[in-house]
């Protein structure tokens, strides 16, 4: 059997990456699966159709990040598809932006990716073949009230990624991102909660704001952001590139 490269989805337990990690097994390929929570992952692998991985790792470290790629090497020989989805969204008005707020956002969503790339590529240069693809979000493009922080990491993964397809570009590697509007998962649950919690509105009536800011009127499912990950897989031309995913919201 021609045997498919073997993937890692980094914040496999739920929302876009478990999609995500469904779709790639579904598709044939091997699936290493991480984030903290071992009992989400296992939720995550139950759901998949082949071979995977559960490798629980704190991916705001970088020596975690390292026994991560080892063991995806020791066990397939390393990985051919890199999906950097990890990540955490928090608010607050900029002058109430803390530093460690600042860092919390940075570390897990602009440093973590870096060093998953900067780990991942050498094999994936040597083989002459790797699709690295980085959840970033339509944050990564354009700003908005209360998330400076979490804007600020999502604008810079997506210059590591321009760079990175600039570097590569010719190898066989190729660097993505994927930029969501608000999608159906449980970060956006805590969205929700925290809308309501500092406007007074219901829960219902945040989600349906959320909604609206999508320009077809609804939250964009995890399915459809797995879709577009599909596309940098399978779409060796696609390179450098933030595609947006977003109902059309951000044209650009
Ligand atoms: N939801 C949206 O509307 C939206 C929009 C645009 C972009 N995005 C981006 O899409 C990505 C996924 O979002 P989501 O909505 O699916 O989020 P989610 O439902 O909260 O899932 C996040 C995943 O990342 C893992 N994770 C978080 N911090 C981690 C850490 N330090 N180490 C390892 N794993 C960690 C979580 O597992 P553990 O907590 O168990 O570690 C979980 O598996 C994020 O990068 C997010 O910024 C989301």
């Amino acid at each position: 059997m021609d045997l498919k490269p073997a993937a890692v989805v980094t914040g496999a337990g739920r929302g876009i990456g478990r999609a995500v990690a469904v779709k790639l097994s579904a598709e044939g390929y091997r699936v290493a699966l991480t984030a903290r929570g071992e009992d989400e992952l296992r939720a995550t692998a139950a759901l998949c159709a082949g071979e995977t991985l559960v490798l629980p790792a704190d991916i705001t470290s970088s020596e975690a990040i390292d026994r991560l790629f080892t063991a995806v090497e020791d066990a397939w020989g390393g990985a051919g598809v890199l999906v950097a989805n990890a990540g955490a969204g928090e608010s607050a008005p900029l002058v109430k932006t803390t530093d460690e707020h600042w860092a919390r956002m940075l570390e897990v969503n602009l440093t973590a990716p870096f060093r998953c790339v900067r780990r991942v590529v050498p094999g994936m240069l040597d083989r002459g073949y790797g699709r690295i693809v980085v959840i970033a979000s339509v944050a990564a493009k354009r700003g908005e009230p209360y998330i400076t922080a979490y804007a600020a990491s999502k604008h810079g993964v997506l210059g590591v990624v321009r760079s990175a397809a600039a570097e590569f570009a010719g190898t066989g590697v190729t660097v993505n991102a994927v930029c969501p509007g608000y999608v159906a998962t449980p970060m956006t649950d805590q969205t929700v909660a925290a809308i309501a919690d500092r406007t007074g509105r219901t829960p219902a009536q945040a989600r349906a704001a959320l909604a609206a800011k999508q320009p077809n009127g609804r939250l964009v499912t995890v399915d459809e952001v797995a879709g577009a990950v599909w596309l940098c897989v399978t779409n060796a031309a696609l390179n450098g590139q933030g595609i947006n995913v977003d109902g059309g919201g951000v044209q650009s």
